[in-house]
């Protein structure tokens, strides 16, 4: 599912949909990722930018034109470079053994884009790389704090371990937090936080 104008009518106005801050769970955790970045759906840059701030070398891949316009405005407001590349991630190609670390924010895609995405993922991952993610959980269906109404696009821990059998998990969680990325993601909400590692 191609949904590019979607994404590229919801991010077509100058407020940034989520923010400019980068993601909490990223910030946390941002001793762990090495570089090449590759930030998945990277939207309007917040992450990439934040990673560009830490001397990460970054490639967001995002399906919006008008989301890559304005990841490459505020990397260029906070004065750092990222690479930005517009893509459908059902027909993406990441370069094989590239990458230090796979960041996946918010990155909610149907499992038969996964499916296909994700064996490319592990693939794309240099050893001993990492896969940070967070994503709404299942348990985040009734709930309307943020994204999107449709359980195959919603993460559990289980889902992610099948789905990348070649990363080893060091930290996977389900939780409740409060999350507040600007207008588009706002309140208590359930999510799944998932960091892997591929074998050296
Ligand atoms: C909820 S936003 C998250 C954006 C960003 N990761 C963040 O945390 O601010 C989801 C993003 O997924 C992108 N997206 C959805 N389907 C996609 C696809 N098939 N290929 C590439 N990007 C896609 C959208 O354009 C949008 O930027």
């Amino acid at each position: 599912m191609y949904n590019k104008n979607f994404w590229d009518e919801r991010y077509n106005a100058d407020e940034y949909l989520y923010g400019t801050e980068a993601n909490s769970f990223l910030v946390k955790n941002a001793d762990s990722p090495q570089g090449p970045v590759l930030s998945l759906s990277e939207g309007e840059g917040r992450n990439a930018v934040f990673l560009a701030t830490r001397g990460l070398s970054v490639l967001g891949v995002d399906c919006s034109e008008v989301g890559l316009a304005k990841a490459q405005s505020l990397a260029q407001s906070r004065g750092v470079v990222i690479e930005t590349e517009v893509a459908d991630l059902a027909e993406f190609q990441p370069k094989e053994n590239h990458f230090g670390a796979i960041v996946s924010i918010s990155a909610h895609l149907p499992s038969a884009i996964r499916h296909k995405l994700y064996p490319l993922i592990e693939k794309a991952l240099k050893p001993d790389g990492i896969f940070l993610l967070e994503a709404y959980s299942e348990s985040q269906l009734s709930k309307n704090t943020g994204g999107p109404k449709d359980i195959d696009m919603l993460m559990t821990v289980a889902k992610l371990r099948q789905e990348l059998p070649n990363l080893k998990p060091i930290s996977a969680l389900e939780i409740e937090r409060e999350v507040s990325e600007g207008k588009g993601h706002t309140g208590i909400a359930s999510v799944v936080q998932y960091i892997a590692r591929k074998a050296v």
